[in-house]
């Protein structure tokens, strides 16, 4: 991390005594490193410890009451290459995720336009509380990274989530994030998402239990590496913002087909993870289906293959990745969906490991080439996962 600019948010929590170990570890790795911090955290930890120890001076207030200087807020958010805000209060993550700019540091956030990391730390019953959750999730949406609480004993004397990641893993994570290169810059993504629904009438559909957390996970991973992606995703509860993300939001396997028709040629990679129906139904019923007989009976219709189209339409320079869910002879039925539909990789799902597929975090999937390469991994979390699957792809180019 040397010569790295690495501006300190803290405030007030119990877990502010650590901003002082951190300190020293990231001017260890010859960070640059300033803080502001809350006058809340000033309880916790004196801000002459950490001008000592950062070798700056510590931003606190608006102006300086003694000589009437202004800090300029502006200038702060723009001078480092990371601001990370360690530990973050449920206060001031609420004022973040609401835009509210009371004081220097919620200022700053507000003016910064370099990645920004929060690392939360509060007591477990805040910690879990639906409010605080969707902040959390609302800064996520707008690119926040975040170093979710730990387990363990809190100040409170309870026991469970709510600790502040350590400062040996925050500085192992940040120097991480600075290792990643911009390998996939000018390479264009195209991804598909989620599930589809296919409608019956104008109030039932027929759908799937899929989440779409692999394929934004892996788009996650493609953002970070500097591609440019466009997301067609069915319905899903997950929102991603970024600059470098379109998301075309679609219902079913036909209006999937048709965005994917419009960006395919544009794109130098597909990678097709949506779970999409293989029927619809052949009628779409103007009016709710009322229950007036014993039973009805519902034809279905071959959905469009939208992966196949892709693989049908692809030229020499692209590369198509699909994904398989089997049950049974997974390996050749995955390797023939390579050869059906033209693929350069197949990402093949195991449902038969607890913790994998549908809606869990964790994934157990094989990896298989159009030249009968295989690679194997171990159950990890989807965003593990994602990580492997994109360090592969990125060999690709
Ligand atoms: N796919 C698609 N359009 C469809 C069906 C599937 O784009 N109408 C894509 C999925 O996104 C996935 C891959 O194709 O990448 C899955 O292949 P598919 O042959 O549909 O797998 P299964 O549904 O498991 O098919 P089968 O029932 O033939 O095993």
């Amino acid at each position: 991390m040397k010569g790295k600019k690495i501006l300190l948010g803290i405030t007030g929590g119990i877990a502010a005594y650590k901003i002082a170990f951190l300190i020293r570890l990231l001017k260890k790795e010859e960070a640059e490193v300033k803080c502001i911090m809350t006058s809340a955290s000033c309880d916790f930890i004196s801000p002459l410890t950490i001008a000592t120890l950062s070798e700056n001076p510590v931003f606190i207030d608006f102006w300086n009451h003694k000589d009437g200087v202004w800090t300029n807020h502006v200038d702060l958010g723009l001078w480092p290459d990371l601001f990370l805000i360690a530990p973050l209060t449920a206060n001031t993550l609420a004022k973040l995720a609401n835009g509210y700019c009371d004081n220097l540091l919620t200022a700053t956030y507000l003016s910064a336009k370099c990645p920004v990391f929060i690392a939360p730390a509060m007591d477990l019953d805040m910690y879990i509380h639906p409010t605080t959750v969707q902040n959390i999730t609302t800064l996520v949406s707008y690119g926040v990274n975040v170093f979710p609480a730990e387990d363990g004993f809190l100040a409170s004397g309870l026991l469970g989530k709510g600790r502040m990641t350590e400062p040996e893993d925050l500085v192992l994570r940040l120097s991480e994030f600075f290792q990643v290169k911009n390998e996939l810059k000018g390479q264009k993504f195209l991804v598909t998402a989620g599930p589809t629904y296919e409608h019956i009438d104008p109030v039932r559909f027929i759908g799937n239990h899929s989440t779409g957390k692999m394929g934004y996970a892996i788009v996650e991973e493609l953002i970070k590496r500097g591609a440019e992606v466009i997301l067609v995703s069915g319905p899903t509860n997950i929102k991603l913002n970024h600059p470098s993300l379109k998301t075309v939001k679609i219902t079913t396997a036909d209006e999937m087909l048709l965005e994917v028709k419009k960006y395919w040629s544009d794109c130098t990679f597909g990678v097709f993870s949506a779970a999409v129906a293989d029927y619809k139904p052949e009628v779409v019923e103007e009016q709710k289906i009322k229950k007036k007989e014993e039973e009805i009976v519902l034809k279905l219709v071959k959905n469009p293959d939208v992966l196949g189209w892709a693989g049908k339409n692809k030229t020499t320079k692209q590369f198509l990745v699909g994904f398989a869910l089997e049950t049974n002879d997974a390996i050749q039925n995955a390797t023939r969906k390579i050869e059906a539909k033209n693929l350069d990789l197949i990402i093949l799902n195991s449902l038969e490991n607890e913790g994998a597929g549908f809606g869990y975090d964790t994934n157990r999937v094989t990896l298989i080439s159009k030249q009968n390469q295989v690679v194997e991994f171990p159950l990890k979390s989807k965003k593990e996962l994602a990580k492997d699957i994109v360090k592969i792809l990125s060999l690709q180019k």
